[in-house]
């Protein structure tokens, strides 16, 4: 039998906060490299967690924003050592998708526990909430820079669990990283796939228990 939701725990990049918008901010300067570089951005930054957790070899999600940025920029052609400043200043405070704050407000109000779990380093995740005025919406900011391994290794789904202190199947962990979902979900928790881009359905372990296009489906799903 399924346990009662008792806490709504978010992955950060992607989900609550558009990843794209640091490089839509800076469009006019990148032109038409700008979505490119976005892409090549996000996709190398997820690359370097995984591959540094295999390694073993930890490096914080500033420093491997900072190196997929530097992959990407060369990529596209660009050695404008002011816009990647910019650029990454601009990571520490991207905008959350319009119907963030309204449906994490509306869930809050159903009296459930709040958190975000991320790869984001505790100082970006704070500074990424307090820009987009999300610091009520919360209970915790857990970071995985306690840990040392990035998602999706197990260690990083346990460390809500703990801080938490509720087993896994009592947590409605909610990602629009389709692997991330389904590592939620493999761990044991209830994962919802915010599939914000109609991505296909993943082939790994643990299908999420619920698919939505946006956060504000949240309130309409049933356990
Ligand atoms: C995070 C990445 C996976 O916030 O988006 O953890």
């Amino acid at each position: 039998m399924n346990l009662p939701i008792q806490a709504y725990v978010f992955d950060a990049y992607g989900t609550l906060f558009d990843v794209a918008s640091p490089v839509r901010r800076h469009s006019q300067a990148l032109g038409e490299r700008a979505t490119l570089l976005a892409e090549t951005w996000r996709d190398k930054q997820l690359q370097y967690t995984w591959l540094r957790t295999l390694q073993e070899r930890y490096a914080d999600f500033e420093q491997v924003t900072a190196q997929a940025l530097d992959f990407a920029l060369e990529r596209v052609g660009c050695d404008d050592r002011g816009l990647r400043e910019q650029l990454l200043q601009a990571y520490a405070t991207p905008q959350a998708y319009p119907e963030v704050a309204a449906a994490l407000q509306a869930l809050r109000g159903r009296g459930v526990r709040m958190a975000i779990l991320s790869n984001g380093t505790e100082r970006w995740l704070r500074s990424a909430v307090a820009a987009n005025a999300l610091e009520g919406c919360f209970d915790e900011i857990l970071s995985v820079d306690s840990l040392g391994v990035f998602k999706p290794h197990p260690a990083v789904y346990r460390l809500a669990e703990q801080a938490l202190q509720l087993p896994a199947g009592a947590i409605s962990f909610q990602s629009s990283n389709g692997w991330d979902a389904y590592s939620a979900q493999a761990y044991g928790m209830r994962a919802v796939w915010c599939n914000r881009s109609g991505q296909p359905a993943e082939r790994l372990p643990a299908t999420p228990v619920h698919m939505v296009r946006s956060l504000d489906e949240l309130l309409a799903l049933r356990g």
